[in-house]
């Protein structure tokens, strides 16, 4: 097809394959973004669509089969490199950010972080404390 020559390829999938437990999520998926095209990715519910997209965007750094950016071979090893090259990604779902606290995301400086942390301990302490009282 005219304007899909491997040229115009910015990011190449090869042979992705990932695996949750007891689900075989992508089997060797193979995949052209073209630059300057609107890029679809179709397929039914649990096809493995947002899995795709979270290992392009450096969600996911656990998978077998390799990532091309510009013809070059990328390892992502979080989001924050692959938004580095220009990839990032709008989550369908909403989600956990696994590597980011509440504190951190409300930008709370390291110091107010430790002491606030230290207070929640200390009122899971008292808390069990009390319901340990109550039991006896
Ligand atoms: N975090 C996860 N843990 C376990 N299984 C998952 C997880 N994410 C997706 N899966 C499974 O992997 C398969 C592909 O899911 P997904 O990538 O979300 O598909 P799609 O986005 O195409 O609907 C499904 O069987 C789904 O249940
Ligand atoms: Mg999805």
């Amino acid at each position: 097809m005219k304007g899909f020559t491997t040229d115009n390829v910015v990011i190449e999938a090869r042979k992705i394959s990932k695996h949750f437990p007891g689900v075989r999520a992508l089997h060797e998926v193979d995949l052209n973004v073209y630059a300057g095209k609107v890029n679809a990715v179709v397929g039914e519910n649990g096809a493995g669509k947002s899995t795709l997209m979270n290992i392009l965007s450096g969600v996911y750094t656990e998978y077998d089969g390799e990532l091309l950016f510009n013809g070059q071979k990328v390892v992502f090893k979080d989001t924050t490199d692959a938004r580095q090259v220009g990839i990032s990604i709008i989550h369908q779902e909403l989600q956990l950010v696994p590597n980011m606290s509440i504190l951190v995301l409300l930008n709370v400086s390291p110091f107010w972080q430790q002491v606030i942390k230290g207070l929640v301990i200390l009122l899971a302490v008292i808390i069990d404390k009390i319901q340990k009282k109550k039991e006896i």
